[in-house]
């Protein structure tokens, strides 16, 4: 059966809104990775970008499905790039968007659901466990923080040295 043209409508919507979300959380994870990389952070560093190519691969679902239904791929970021430079604030900005996120898309699963749009509903439930899983992630760091308070930081930046150091040509 063809869906609806509001069906579409709305899917696409949805699917728009999340690309929003998905661009806006790049710009943010690489803005901190630079700062982390900059502090020698290269732990924390790494799993921004890392997180950062995920959210990537988001949008290329969501851009897949919103053409498929034949709408267009709005590139918008949702939100400007918030300029924190503490390692703790970014793993909590970095947390409460991935709980936002795993939020929102599990109502707009619903909304597809409802509006008989399977397909993006599964799209959105898959995004879902992957935002479950970046969230669990940042909580992690954090607790690691807590637990082990500028320790834990300062281990990153030794071993960071410590990798500089054994890359020396032997003998100088
Ligand atoms: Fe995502
Ligand atoms: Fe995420």
């Amino acid at each position: 059966m063809v869906m609806k043209k509001t069906t579409k409508g709305k899917s696409i919507e949805l699917l728009n809104k999340a690309v929003a979300d998905e661009l806006s959380a790049i710009h943010q994870y690489m803005y901190f990775h630079f700062h982390c990389d900059d502090q020698g952070f290269d732990l924390l560093s790494n799993l921004f970008k890392k997180t950062a190519i995920d959210e990537m691969l988001h949008i290329e679902r969501l851009a897949d499905r919103v053409l498929f239904l034949k709408g267009d791929v709005l590139m918008k970021p949702a939100q400007e790039v918030q300029q924190i430079k503490t390692v703790k604030e970014m793993l909590e900005l970095a947390r409460q968007m991935e709980e936002g996120s795993a939020k929102d898309y599990n109502q707009w699963a619903n909304e597809c659901s409802a509006n008989a749009d399977a397909i993006s509903k599964q799209l959105f439930e898959g995004l879902v466990a992957d935002e479950e899983r970046h969230y669990d992630q940042y909580d992690t760091e954090l607790d690691n923080i807590d637990k082990f308070g500028a320790n834990y930081l300062a281990l990153q930046s030794i071993e960071r040295s410590k990798t500089n150091a054994s890359n020396l040509p032997a003998g100088k």
